[in-house]
């Protein structure tokens, strides 16, 4: 080992890369080997294991199944944000003055790779203060992620100043309690997520990749599957969209990250309505 961090051969990315793919479907290419190398270090340090090999046989031998995750934790980017990808917001806004008049008033959403929360609440923020009459809608918001320890955060639901960005001032007084929190560096000023936007919010830990989907309830109007399929190759990616797809009510929408496409999925269930807004045929 250097201080710098730890050697990794052809041969333990290969063994490591095979293992995440077929636990995960995560795609790790060839020219990943830096970046693993030195995300995995500090994991190695702390485990007090003198090398590569040993890191494989240590994830290969875990029945808990959590150091796989601690490793796509460290490989993976948890960055989201509250309102990202404005043109979605703006289109879901015309899409909800049209749902407004008509009858059905319930609306089951999912946020598939919720990460730290942010997407999930954004969705409850958006929605109650989009439509005209929130009260008389059943609302139930979904938010899945693989990862134990970025649902922890988004169960908690405190933002930092930078996290919350450049929310409106209206937006935090309505939707957020302000808390002096200490910390490791002092008191800081969080942001909580206030108890009626929690509430309209289940989150669960679910694989898009190996969860078994019938265990998720049949039927969203919409889903949110954005800036996780980047990390799947395109059967995964095909795979994972197949299933999504068939959790959607026709006509529902579904929701991918800007830099992330479907032009390679062939069956036309899902009709591209502009970039990274889809829906169900
Ligand atoms: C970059 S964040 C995206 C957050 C949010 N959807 C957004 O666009 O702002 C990607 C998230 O996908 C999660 N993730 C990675 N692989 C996953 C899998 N196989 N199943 C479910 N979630 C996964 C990661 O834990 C991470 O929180």
């Amino acid at each position: 080992m250097k201080m710098s961090g730890y050697e990794i051969s052809k041969s333990e990315f290969k063994s490591l890369s095979e293992f995440v793919y077929k636990e995960v479907g995560i795609h790790l290419a060839e020219h990943k080997i830096m970046l693993v190398r030195s995300r995995l270090s500090k994991r190695l340090r702390d485990l007090n294991l003198d090398s590569f090999n040993a890191y494989f046989e240590y994830l290969s031998n875990d029945d808990t199944g959590e150091e796989i995750i601690m490793l796509i934790n460290e490989i993976s980017t948890n960055v989201t944000s509250f309102f990202r990808e404005q043109s979605q917001w703006d289109f879901l806004e015309h899409e909800i003055k049209k749902i407004e008049l008509k009858d059905k008033k319930t609306l089951r959403i999912w946020s598939a790779a919720c990460s730290s929360g942010q997407e999930p609440y954004t969705i409850a923020i958006f929605l109650l203060s989009t439509l005209k009459n929130p009260q008389s809608w059943d609302i139930k918001i979904l938010a899945t992620d693989i990862s134990e320890e970025i649902l922890k955060k988004a169960i908690d639901g405190l933002y930092t100043e930078q996290e919350i960005g450049a929310l409106p001032k209206v937006m935090l007084q309505k939707y957020f309690d302000k808390r002096n929190i200490s910390t490791k560096n002092g008191m800081q000023l969080f942001y909580e997520i206030k108890p009626f936007i929690k509430a309209m919010v289940t989150f669960r830990s679910f694989n898009l990749v190996y969860g078994d989907y019938s265990i998720l309830p049949p039927r969203f109007d919409k889903i949110f599957c954005r800036n996780v399929m980047i990390y799947f190759d395109k059967e995964t990616k095909n795979a994972v969209v197949n299933n999504l797809s068939t959790k959607l009510l026709k006509n529902g929408l579904f929701f991918i990250g800007h830099s992330e496409s479907l032009v390679t999925m062939k069956d036309g269930t899902l009709k591209l309505e502009q970039p990274s807004i889809y829906r169900k045929q």
